[in-house]
């Protein structure tokens, strides 16, 4: 199919994606290296990332909303059978509808993993705790602990499943998804329209909704 080029992602959703990436080293490193303290910042700040994409993928440009990614079975279905087929695959401007559910997958986890930290403490030795650890009994803290820590096993697993995707992307269809998620221009169908891409003012304001009431959470610890 003849293709042109379009900008597929707009720039909140390349600094969502990218600044997902660093909250998730960062908490991750933190974590490891009993740095709660930071931890908990890095934590505060994916959560405040994840506010703005649930917001975005309502009102946002037209390749972030869930409306145009969320599809059914049989489309994710018919995605696969394409993939496996030797050959190019059409252009497709936003996600692909098996790709959908990796990032309803990816944002799922992220918000379970945001989820319990708000709830858990790190015990007598780091005096550290999530902003609503004073509302639930210890037992339950004590639980939501360990989803905290297998959630983030999960979000290991998905994400090397999503990186290797991408990978094989680039190198059995020769498509590369990454230039992109940095640039924000690909390839489109060429009778495709252009996405309609929302005024980044918009995004700002919602970003700056999410930091201010993740900010005024933080302010129960
Ligand atoms: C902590 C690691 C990562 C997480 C949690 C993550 C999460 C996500 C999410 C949630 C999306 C959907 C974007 C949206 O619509 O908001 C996405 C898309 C994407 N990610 Fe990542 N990502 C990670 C690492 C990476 C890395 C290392 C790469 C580069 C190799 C990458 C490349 C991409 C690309 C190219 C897309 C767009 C895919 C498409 O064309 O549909 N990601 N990622
Ligand atoms: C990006 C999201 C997050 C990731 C990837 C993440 C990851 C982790 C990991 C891997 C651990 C170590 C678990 C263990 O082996 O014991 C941990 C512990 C902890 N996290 Fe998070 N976390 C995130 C967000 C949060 C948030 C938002 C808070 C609170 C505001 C939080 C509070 C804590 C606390 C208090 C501990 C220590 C718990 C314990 O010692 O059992 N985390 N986190």
């Amino acid at each position: 199919m003849a293709e042109r080029r379009a900008t597929i992602w707009d720039l909140p959703i390349r600094l969502f994606h990218w600044g997902l990436v660093l909250c998730l080293a960062g908490s991750w490193y933190t974590a490891e290296n009993d740095m709660l303290d930071q931890h908990v910042l890095f934590g505060y700040a994916a959560l405040t990332l994840l506010l703005f994409r649930l917001v975005w993928g309502l009102v946002g440009s037209d390749t972030a909303r869930f409306r145009s990614f969320v599809r059914g079975p049989a489309e994710a279905v018919a995605h696969l059978r394409a993939l496996l087929r030797p050959g190019p695959l059409d252009a497709h401007a936003g996600h692909n509808p098996l790709g959908g559910y990796a990032v309803l997958g990816l944002l799922g986890l992220l918000a379970v993993q945001v989820g319990t930290g708000l709830f858990i403490s790190g015990g007598d030795i780091f005096l550290v705790a999530g902003p609503l650890n004073g509302f639930v009994s210890g037992t339950l803290a004590d639980r939501l602990a360990t989803v905290h820590e297998i959630s983030f096993a999960l979000l290991q697993v998905l994400v090397v499943v999503h990186v290797l995707a991408i990978a094989l992307y680039a190198l059995v269809k020769r498509r590369n998804l990454v230039r992109p998620m940095l640039t924000g221009t690909g390839a489109i169908g060429a009778d495709d329209p252009q996405p309609r891409i929302v005024s980044p003012l918009w995004a700002l304001m919602i970003a700056a909704l999410a930091a201010g009431s993740v900010w005024a959470l933080s302010l129960l610890a």
